[in-house]
């Protein structure tokens, strides 16, 4: 469903996620307006990255929270019930190297096998970027930062604990490549 891509897919969010989870959906309103302000790193994919940002943590919501995975219950709720567009889905599914969460909970070849990774690295990175530079409130902040807040928050042992810490190294080279293209952006 191509009308999924930009404004609708905020309004989607909100409606699955300001009710229940008005946390989530703050951060997510937080990682939207990330996304706008990449429109001219990501040029012609600007609508898709702003969808990604709305719908990445749409996995959370209860009624859509099957496998506990939210990248992965996110990923197969816009498939299999809405149609979304392909690139969406394997974005959502593959957020800020949810590789690595899926291989901590024994789920790394299902998710790899259903939605492969967009092997288009700058869209890749840049919602990392937009998920690692805003916390759980929508506000702004650094990735060493968001890192330390994750692990704080779930404890360092934990699995999310686990999967960040392996994490962390790539999400600093993914927030580090697209701050140096905003960076060499025309002002
Ligand atoms: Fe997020």
């Amino acid at each position: 469903m191509d009308d999924l891509i930009g404004e609708h897919a905020v309004q989607l969010a909100e409606a699955e996620l300001s009710a229940t989870l008005p946390r989530r959906w703050a951060h997510t309103r937080g990682v939207v307006a990330r996304a706008e302000e990449l429109r001219p790193v990501v040029d012609t994919d600007a609508d898709l990255l702003v969808a990604a940002a709305a719908l990445h943590d749409i996995g959370y919501t209860p009624r859509l929270a099957t496998s506990g995975f939210h990248p992965l219950d996110g990923a197969r709720f816009l498939r299999d019930e809405l149609g979304a567009d392909e690139r969406l889905v394997r974005l959502v599914a593959n957020h800020s190297f949810a590789l690595l969460e899926a291989e901590e909970r024994g789920l790394r070849d299902e998710l790899a096998l259903e939605f492969p990774m967009l092997e288009e690295p700058l869209l890749v990175d840049a919602l990392v970027y937009c998920d690692m530079t805003t916390t759980p409130d929508g506000a702004r902040t650094s990735a060493p930062e968001r890192i330390a807040e994750i692990i704080s928050r779930y404890g360092v042992d934990s699995v999310v604990g686990r999967f960040i810490r392996r994490a962390a190294p790539e999400i600093r080279s993914s927030v580090q490549r697209v701050e140096a293209v905003l960076a060499a952006q025309p002002r």
